[in-house]
């Protein structure tokens, strides 16, 4: 892992009518780290992922990829760019088999990375093994608990051969063992070079997975560094994570 910026982001702003859901956030995202994105409810977290993929236009400020401007683009260019992303809420296409859901990934990937239909379905066996999903690549998407909706979810990301990988709470609702795979998981992604920003709700989790965090409160950045140097930040501890963990007591 370097210091190279990947992502760079000035004064990122954006209002929702009267609402700022985030303010003045500049950050960037280290080439090949796993940075960790967290805060209390309505922080702006998910709403920052939104501004990064394309989803929703910045208000204010400025995004740069690998020297690219990001200001104007949609989620397709940017995908194209090679940052993909999950959903908080999953939605898969119901009616179609886990490989077909991900071939169409594949279709769609990153500049000079898709391939065509038959080849798709070949990459998206691939991907469903590496995230465990193999067995299960011809059922469909609605057959799924929601701890294997959220690993196709990763894997429909992951076929767009990301080199940035955005996760909106991919841990919510797993259960201990669930979690202690995902996150796995996650390692072997980030070593595969993927660099990755995670946002999680499940503190154990993200101080084990994340080279760096950052933390939102009423959509400013108000604090950032390895995951020791957060948790032990009385503006964090205060705003979010609470005197016991704070103190290294556990969640
Ligand atoms: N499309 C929208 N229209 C209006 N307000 C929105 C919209 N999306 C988000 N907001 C508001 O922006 C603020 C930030 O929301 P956001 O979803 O980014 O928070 P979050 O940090 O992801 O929270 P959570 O941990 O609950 O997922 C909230 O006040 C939310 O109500
Ligand atoms: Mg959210």
């Amino acid at each position: 892992m370097g210091d190279r910026a990947l992502l760079v982001g000035r004064g990122v702003t954006r209002y929702f009518g009267g609402v700022a859901a985030v303010t003045d956030v500049d950050f960037e995202v280290r080439e090949g780290e796993v940075l960790g994105l967290i805060g209390p409810n309505g922080a702006g977290k998910t709403t920052l992922m939104n501004l990064i993929s394309g989803l929703i236009p910045l208000s204010k400020g400025e995004m740069v990829f690998d020297g690219r401007r990001l200001n104007g683009l949609g989620p397709w260019d940017v995908a194209r760019l090679g940052i993909a992303r999950t959903f908080q809420i999953v939605k898969p296409f119901a009616g179609m088999t886990l490989r077909e859901n991900v071939a169409l990934g594949a279709m769609f990937a990153r500049e000079g990375r898709g391939v065509p239909a038959r080849q798709a379905l070949e990459v998206a066996a691939e991907v469903l093994e590496t995230v465990g999903l193999g067995d299960r690549m011809n059922a469909h998407a609605n057959e799924l608990t929601i701890a294997l909706r959220k690993r196709l979810e990763l894997a429909r990301a992951l076929a767009l051969k990301p080199r940035l990988l955005l996760l909106d709470e991919v841990m919510a609702g797993l259960n201990l063992k669930e979690i202690e795979r995902l996150i796995e998981l996650i390692r072997t992604i980030n070593a595969s070079g993927v660099t990755i920003v995670v946002i999680e709700h499940v503190m154990k989790a993200i101080m084990a997975i994340s080279h760096r965090i950052v933390v939102l409160h009423y959509g400013r950045k108000i604090a950032e560094g390895t995951p020791e140097e957060v948790a032990r930040d009385e503006r964090v501890i205060t705003a979010y994570l609470g005197r016991r963990f704070g103190q290294g007591k556990g969640a």
